[in-house]
């Protein structure tokens, strides 16, 4: 039996709360931090399950990490030839980017790793990385012809690519950065719209040789990465479901702290502004390489809009959560050129569209987004995450909003990239006293 939980209506929202760290630079953390030369602290990790799994394929390559700290990390950096062969199998559990990412540095290594993961994982798409690897000569063996883990990794020497990916992919992007730093020369990777540009800052920051330009990025192989601090923010993926439930729960006022908001992420910010969410972000600043906020969000009334273009790739993580925004916002809300939600940890449209629908609302799924029509509350009723931590939480959302409560199963994994995610919704939500029993 997987766990479920039942949301009541809220009645109102408000306070102060802090979000767990980023988790894709957290992932980068680990990645970098066990490559460059001396000793890297890392503050504010997300020990989320994700990051974890991180961490330990790692230390199974003989990194010595500790944790120092709730959220703080030591690493003790062994270069970019330290890795050691790992004795067994590495189970990435749920997470694409550790897999995704490490086929691009095991690809490189002088020794042989095999990559697992969960049921979810194992049937997401690999070939994005596997094939342009294979150009740059890596040997790399996976199910179905190469698409599906468990993947095979004899690692070798690589030439450098110049590469145009067809998806704007960070995890594309960032698995041919780190196979570029073991291969002479300059690797180039062109993508159609910006991804999340986190590997880039944090190769920089680490002192690679790597140029950004207009269209996408070159990197310099065989640098001398030297281990430096690391300053984590919140997660803005996290973040986003509490902007939303601060937009569409009449009465609310919620300020989110210390929440990262690098542009290249930041596209949930520029939706809701669009819709005509009210969204203040205070404090600006920017520790090792990463602009950071506090964000306060009142109730507001939203609008729809369109989404599509190169706002997709900056919202990516978040449409699940946009999907709950657009069915409290006043008029219709088009979702496009967003085929590769199809892909994530589960099939996002088909996921939201199901699970909206059950709850009352008017939405229709396409190919590549959905077509969302607003209205002011909905019903309530029964839901899956399908074992997707960003449905799980974006369901908690719409709940606040609902006539009835809502029963969500399978919400264990929400621990994924939130720990701690409905002891923190619960500490902002007022809920109307329940009338004594007859
Ligand atoms: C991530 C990149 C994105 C995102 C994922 C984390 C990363 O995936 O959806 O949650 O850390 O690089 P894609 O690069 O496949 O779009």
């Amino acid at each position: 039996m997987t766990e479920f939980r039942t949301i009541e209506p809220a009645t109102a929202l408000c306070g102060e709360i802090i979000i767990p760290g980023d988790k894709s630079i957290s992932h980068r953390s680990i990645m970098l931090g066990s490559l460059a030369e001396g000793t890297t602290r890392v503050e504010g990790f997300l020990t989320g399950e994700d990051n974890l799994a991180t961490l330990q394929a790692f230390q199974a390559m003989g990194i010595d990490i500790r944790r120092t700290g709730t959220t703080s990390l030591l690493i003790a950096g062994r270069g970019l030839d330290g890795l050691r062969e790992p004795e067994d199998v590495i189970d990435c559990g749920n997470s694409g980017t550790t897999m995704r990412l490490m086929t691009g540095l095991l690809a490189g290594q002088k020794f042989f790793a095999v990559l697992t993961g969960d049921q979810y994982l194992r049937r997401r798409p690999m070939k994005r990385v596997v094939e342009p690897l294979a150009q740059m000569g890596a040997r790399i063996a996976g199910r179905q012809g190469g698409e599906q883990a468990p993947l095979a990794i004899q690692g070798g020497a690589l030439r450098p690519l110049e590469y145009v990916s067809p998806v704007a992919s960070a995890q594309v992007k960032s698995a041919l950065l780190l196979a570029g730093l073991y291969a002479d020369g300059e690797t180039i990777v062109r993508e159609p719209h910006l991804s999340r540009d986190h590997s880039e800052r944090m190769l920089q920051w680490f002192g690679a040789d790597l140029r950004v330009f207009d269209g996408g990025v070159a990197i310099n192989g065989r640098p001398r990465l030297q281990g430096r601090d690391v300053e984590v923010p919140g997660d803005i993926s996290s973040a986003a479901f509490f902007m939303v439930a601060g937009l569409v729960t009449p009465g609310a006022e919620l300020l989110i702290r210390n929440v990262g908001i690098n542009p290249s992420r930041a596209g949930i910010i520029d939706i809701l502004l669009a819709m005509g969410g009210h969204i203040e972000l205070l404090e600006q600043r920017k520790p090792s390489g990463e602009p950071v906020a506090d964000i306060l969000v009142k109730a507001s009334q939203l609008r729809g809009i369109e989404i599509g273009g190169a706002l997709v790739p900056r919202a990516i993580d978040e449409f699940p959560v946009i999907s709950v925004a657009a069915a409290f916002a006043e008029g219709t809300t088009l979702i496009r050129d967003a085929r590769e939600l199809r892909v994530k940890e589960t099939d996002r449209i088909a996921a939201m569209t199901t699970a909206l629908n059950a709850l009352g609302a008017t939405v229709e799924a396409h190919d590549d987004g959905m077509t969302i029509t607003g209205c002011e509350r909905l019903r309530g009723g029964r839901v899956s995450s399908h074992g997707d931590h960003r449905i799980a939480m974006s369901l908690a959302v719409a709940a606040l909003n609902c006539a009835a409560p809502v029963i969500i199963d399978d919400t264990a994994c929400t621990e994924t990239s939130f720990p701690g995610f409905w002891d923190t919704l619960a500490g902002v939500t007022r809920r109307a006293p329940r009338k004594p029993q007859a």
